[in-house]
């Protein structure tokens, strides 16, 4: 059942600044729905002393409603690192939650719906990371942030997707493992000496976007620009003019401003961004990420008022998990 507030004229008069900002991507007829929400969580978020990082796929009202900070996966962790305040409210996924937790074990880490899970970081466990040790010995383990923190605290090193070469190449070695995502080891194997061993982990979002999709867009349209994230299949990539992080894909389109474009990833990117380029028109083939998208307001406002749902990491875990990360953030 949908939860209802009553939209009042002082909830629409304070909310008035934030609906402005985002009135592009977000129907006039829907913000009586979650203008009451927004207005509840800023109120209460204050109070908690709380703040709310949400990652680039969340939906228009939260993105641009409720959140403090808002970022890929690097820009997150990064913000995490940096946060001063009581609570941590994650908008993303479970394994955002534990990187926030792993950087801040003072903190209290919640999220709206622990729940929220990804396929990558459900491929691979601790002990298929220890095998994987055991197989290739002394080969160093480069670990996508998009794992949980049991693989993590087995890894030498994390990445993102915006800086897995430069963490790949910072090891100076001629091999490395790097897990769990297939298509992003092939990419960074695309444009580097260093051999690297991958694992069969895929994005169920990315993995469904085909090198004809890209081919159809393309026809008869001169100029259309298409992005990829590099968590795509290897012939999405190649069809495309640039992959990059979520974050890349924001900075490329400012630096070539085209008249046209598509993003091949989640769905709410393309609403996200397109806030911030008045001239630029974004076509919008995109697949939802069903984990990303158990985030709500309602849920939002619950995680605030029980500071439920909490993240917490076992503390032998956390530590070895942390050198992983931090080593990451060391170079990128
Ligand atoms: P980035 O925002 O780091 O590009 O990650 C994309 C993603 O799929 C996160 O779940
Ligand atoms: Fe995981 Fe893909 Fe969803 Fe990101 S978009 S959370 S990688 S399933």
């Amino acid at each position: 059942m949908i939860e209802l507030l009553p939209f009042t004229p002082e909830i629409e008069e304070r909310t008035r600044p934030i609906y402005e900002r985002a009135k592009a991507v977000i129907p006039a007829a829907e913000w009586p729905l979650y203008a009451p929400f927004v207005d509840a969580i800023n109120r209460l978020k204050r109070e908690r002393n709380a703040v709310i990082l949400a990652h680039n796929y969340q939906t228009p009202e939260i993105f641009h409603g409720v959140a403090d900070i808002v970022g890929d996966s690097l820009q997150l962790a990064r913000e995490a690192q940096r946060a001063e305040a009581d609570v941590i409210v994650v908008c993303g996924v479970h394994f955002m939650g534990e990187t926030a937790k792993i950087l801040n074990p003072n903190r209290r880490v919640i999220v709206p719906d622990a729940q929220a899970g990804c396929s990558l970081a459900e491929s691979i466990t601790a002990a298929d990371v220890r095998a994987l040790r055991a197989q290739y010995p002394g080969v160093p383990i480069v670990t996508y942030v998009n794992t949980s923190a049991d693989v993590k605290a087995e890894s030498d090193i994390c990445c993102t997707s915006s800086n897995a070469l430069r963490v790949v190449e910072s090891l100076g070695v001629p091999r490395v493992i790097m897990i769990p995502d297939e298509f992003l080891a092939h990419y960074v194997a695309s444009q580097t000496s260093v051999e690297i061993i991958s694992w069969k982990g895929h994005c169920e979002v990315h993995e469904r976007f085909r090198a004809i999709d890209v081919e159809r867009l393309r026809e008869g349209e001169d100029g259309l620009l298409v992005i990829a994230h590099p968590e795509c299949p290897p012939d999405v990539i190649a069809a495309a003019d640039f992959a990059g992080s979520t974050s890349a894909m924001i900075d490329f389109v400012r630096d070539r401003a085209p008249q046209r474009v598509v993003l091949l990833t989640e769905c709410s990117m393309s609403d996200n961004v397109a806030t911030q380029f008045d001239n630029v028109e974004f076509v919008r083939p995109c697949n939802l990420c069903p984990h990303m998208k158990r985030n709500t307001l309602p849920k939002i406002l619950r995680a605030l008022e029980t500071l439920q749902d909490e993240i917490l990491v076992e503390e032998s875990v956390r530590v070895r998990a942390l050198a992983a990360v931090e080593r990451m953030m060391a170079i990128a």
